[in-house]
């Protein structure tokens, strides 16, 4: 018998991330993105990040005709733009600010850190594609991260400043 979807989500829950919003364009220029907390450090040397990109996302064709993404490290001020960007079928981008990085990946104003990278490879995983990013920028300050666990958004205690 196959886990149960609802309790495997749960138990998933359980593992606290930040939270980013990836985003990328089409051809024209123009932003797509999405809420991720799939997004993780691969590897240093050669510098690789990864991210899991739904199959149901609308922006999903995007990421291969592309070929770029940014992950945007959200700020514990930034649970709005998170919320924004994990509601289907609205415009996301209508009314936030944001800029060009290279390759014209979208970068929004305010995340405490932007990871750019052009994609090299990618993998299946079932509902989801891996995508594995050779990271072209790399830029953060030192604010505080906006943080996701057990189905909420969170944020650090002052304790761990
Ligand atoms: C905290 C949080 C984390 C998420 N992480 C991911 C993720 O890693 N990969 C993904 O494909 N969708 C993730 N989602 C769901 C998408 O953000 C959401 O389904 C979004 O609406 C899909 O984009 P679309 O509107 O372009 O279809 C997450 C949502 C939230 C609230």
């Amino acid at each position: 018998m196959g886990m149960d979807s609802q309790e495997l989500r749960r138990v998933m829950g359980h593992f606290a991330t930040g939270v980013t919003v990836v985003t990328t364009r089409d051809k024209d220029g123009n932003p797509s993105g999405l809420t991720v907390n799939a997004f993780n450090s691969l590897s240093i040397n050669p510098p690789l990040a990864l991210i899991c990109i739904g199959k149901a996302a609308e922006c999903y064709s995007l990421f291969e005709e592309s070929g770029v993404f940014a992950a945007n490290l959200l700020s514990e001020e930034q649970e709005e733009l998170s919320r924004r960007f994990a509601t289907k079928g609205i415009e996301k981008f209508a009314g936030v600010k944001w800029r060009k990085g290279q390759n014209d990946v979208p970068l929004l104003d305010g995340a405490i850190g932007y990871i750019e990278c052009k994609i090299i490879n990618q993998y299946d995983g079932g509902d989801h594609t891996i995508y594995i990013g050779e990271i072209v920028n790399a830029t953060a300050a030192d604010d505080r991260p906006l943080l996701f666990f057990n189905g909420r958004y969170r944020r650090l205690s002052r304790q761990e400043e």
